[in-house]
């Protein structure tokens, strides 16, 4: 496999390997030795070309301090090479040892409740630590020095799942490297009161020794300011943590890849250090988290939305875990995926930038604390319909990989994300709004839903190949970002400015001037007279919202109404009567500003609620409120109707998804049933690239069936 120089963090990045990653994580010091050499055999058989291993088991490989025993993973890397399967090596740290935290209790996290973290589960340690980073660089640099020759050892992850289970701490070395921290950042403590607001409630410091942790609620709320750099250094130290095993392991062997497998993404800054430290991202993907009972139907939304997201940290990406049955801890437990379903997800994330996958794991445990993870083969060892299916995916890999590799997935509508300033931003002062996330869930869904080429991109990346950017209440916008948003407006893009955007600078303040602030205002032609809360529907209050003008012929298709738990009101679009949500604005509009849609009662009657305006080749759009679905659906209206949003396939059927990989020469079109049932779909002329058929027009799909459309 070669590894080629890696290209600055995009959304449109390919994957630096020239061969796709197909296997599975595999804990051979689960596996009686009996059967290592079947496994390696039947791994092979299946098509798969690597293994990744080592991630909790510091404790075999350092058993005491300094005392260092290699041969149960010597012996496991060299049983599978015999079968040409290639090996990636973790870094151990998600589960350092017992006589680590025995030694050593000061590298356990404490909670915000003052309670130390026990040995007997996982990432239990304190990644801010600094005698944590002494013993991870330690193991790290033994590893890396004892497999620096190893020609099966081919790429390393860093750790497992960086700040999953908890992200925080608020232990004593936790504080004084959070004080280290805001000194190199502000230099003065004037510089740092300026910043957290240090005249409200006494909360100014004399000295950077002074400063304490934010302990949530105890006893009152905090200053925005403080959280923001709380959480800025928490991602601060675990891209820090990272690099010092990054470091070792590049300066050891530079032909090696590196690779982090995300979980929760708490605290991690992937655009910033984090990401550009390694090589590609990876994303463990689990669906039925979403969904475990298939209550909701919410897991392949959440699948795309999650891959889509992850996308636009840093492109195409490798899935180092992708679910393959039954997923269960003592907590929970989530459906099974039905036969067809574990290679239908493999190839959702497919469709959707993965250039590698794994399926979690070779085998499942006979103990410990995920006995009910189901894996490819079964507790009795025998090969059943996982088994089938991941040979079968493997197989459909082989047949499309030569046009899959180096091919990027297509987004035309795309919205503002992999911000890490505006994720936590929002949470220092939620009021009650939803998250920038949760808001552009809606208008994602509305894409999936009608076969709309949807993802994410930083309004850093290269704009000039999606056709509408969705900016979603952004607070804390920066200046410069207005000038690449201009630019893309200026040749010809849609952009939608929603509210609240660009009303907070980068400590956090309310700025000074009217929202969104001078550049987004001028864009725009809108400013902010004021905003506040709707009522709930039917409360005495604003709660209605926004008739139609120049919405065009287009008509809302009828979905169900957000459930009614959720705060939403109602609005009228092309005499319809729709729910909005959330928060009103009332908007001050300049002349050459048209309002497509206003407010329908009260005090704001007939004022602008939605407004466009042309601008060079492209037009700019602002959103005086939140999303609700409905308006999410109306908008992916709107944007077809301007002609902006075309479906990769018309009339898609419910359950049926749709992505497009491409490259100048090519384009994949994938077509993914989700459901049970056999679904036919009306298609592009093309070549199924899996059964080398023909296809145009009416063309059927098995349930969970699959195609690859060369178009
Ligand atoms: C992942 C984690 C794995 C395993 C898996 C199933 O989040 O990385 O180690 O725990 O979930 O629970």
């Amino acid at each position: 496999m070669k590894l080629s120089p890696r290209k600055p963090l995009s959304v449109w990045r390919t994957l630096n390997l020239d061969d796709f990653l197909m296997g599975v994580p595999h804990y051979p010091e689960h596996v009686d030795r009996s059967y290592w050499d079947l496994d390696a055999k039947r791994m092979a058989e299946a098509g798969f070309n690597v293994v990744r291993m080592a991630e909790f088991a510091w404790h075999i490989m350092e058993p005491h301090e300094d005392h260092f025993d290699f041969s149960l993973f010597d012996e496991a890397i060299e049983g599978l090479a015999r079968h040409g399967i290639k090996t990636i090596l973790c870094t151990p740290t998600a589960t350092p040892p017992r006589w680590l935290t025995d030694k050593y209790p000061e590298v356990l996290r404490v909670d915000a409740h003052g309670r130390q973290a026990s040995h007997g589960s996982r990432q239990h340690c304190d990644t801010t630590s600094p005698v944590l980073r002494t013993h991870s660089q330690r193991i790290t640099r033994a590893m890396a020095e004892h497999y620096k020759n190893n020609p099966h050892v081919i790429g390393w992850q860093t750790d497992n799942e960086l700040n999953t289970t908890t992200s925080e701490s608020y232990s004593a070395s936790t504080l004084i490297e959070f004080q280290k921290f805001c000194r190199a950042k502000y230099q003065t403590i004037d510089a740092l009161n300026f910043a957290w607001g240090g005249d409200f409630w006494a909360t100014a410091y004399q000295t950077f020794d002074q400063i304490v942790l934010p302990l949530p609620s105890n006893p009152s709320y905090l200053s925005p300011g403080h959280m923001q750099d709380y959480h800025r250094f928490l991602a601060f130290a675990t891209a820090r943590f990272q690099h010092d095993q990054v470091e070792i392991l590049r300066a050891t062997n530079a032909g090696w890849f590196i690779f982090h497998n995300l979980g929760n993404l708490a605290d991690i800054d992937f655009r910033g250090e984090f990401g550009q430290d390694l090589d590609f991202i990876g994303f463990d993907i689990y669906p039925f988290l979403y969904d475990e009972m298939r209550r909701n139907g919410g897991h392949t939304i959440a699948q795309a939305l999650h891959l889509d997201q992850c996308r636009s940290y840093a492109g195409n990406f490798i899935v180092p875990e992708q679910a393959s049955g039954l997923g269960s801890q003592p907590g929970f437990s989530s459906s099974v995926p039905e036969p067809g379903e574990m290679r239908r997800m493999a190839m959702t994330s497919v469709s959707r930038g993965a250039d590698g996958l794994m399926f979690f794991r070779w085998r499942p445990a006979h103990f410990g604390a995920e006995i009910y993870w189901n894996g490819v083969i079964d507790h009795d060892n025998v090969p059943r319909r996982r088994y089938e299916e991941a040979k079968q995916f493997a197989s459909d890999i082989a047949k499309i990989k030569d046009k899959l590799l180096g091919t990027t997935v297509r987004m035309d509508v795309a919205i503002a994300g992999a911000d890490f300033d505006n994720q936590e931003a929002y949470k220092t002062y939620a009021i009650g709004l939803p998250s920038p996330m949760q808001d552009a869930a809606l208008l994602h869904k509305a894409c999936y839903e009608s076969g709309i080429a949807c993802g994410f991109i930083h309004p850093e990346d290269d704009l000039s190949r999606v056709k509408a950017l969705y900016v979603p209440h952004w607070v804390m916008w920066k200046e410069e970002w207005s000038a690449a948003v201009e630019k893309f407006v200026a040749e010809g893009g849609t952009l939608i400015v929603s509210a609240m955007t660009g009303t907070r600078d980068e400590n956090n303040h309310i700025i000074r001037t009217q929202a969104p602030g001078t550049a987004l205002s001028k864009l725009t032609g809108v400013r902010v007279y004021e905003f506040g809360p709707l009522a709930a529907p039917g409360a005495d209050g604003l709660f209605a919202g926004f008739r139609e003008g120049g919405i065009g012929s287009y008509q809302p298709s009828p979905r169900p109404a957000a459930s009614s738990a959720s705060r939403t009101y109602t609005y009228t679009i092309g005499n319809r009567q729709f729910e909005a949500g959330h928060l009103y604005e009332k908007l001050e509009t300049e002349a050459d500003v048209q309002a497509v849609g206003t407010w329908s009662n009260r005090f704001l009657e007939g004022s602008p609620m939605l407004t466009r305006r042309s601008h060079g080749k492209g037009q700019v759009y602002y959103l005086g409120t939140y999303l609700t679905a409905p308006l999410a659906d109306a908008l992916r209206g709107l944007l077809m109707a301007d002609g902006v949003a075309v479906p990769l396939v018309e009339d898609l059927p419910a359950g049926v998804e749709v992505s497009m990989r491409e490259a100048e020469d090519r384009k994949l079109l994938f077509v993914l049933n989700t459901t049970h049932e056999e679904k036919t779909v009306k298609l592009p002329k093309g070549a199924d690239l899996l059964t080398d058929n023909g296809v145009e027009g009416d063309t059927r799909l098995a349930a969970y069936g699959v195609l690859v459309v060369r178009v």
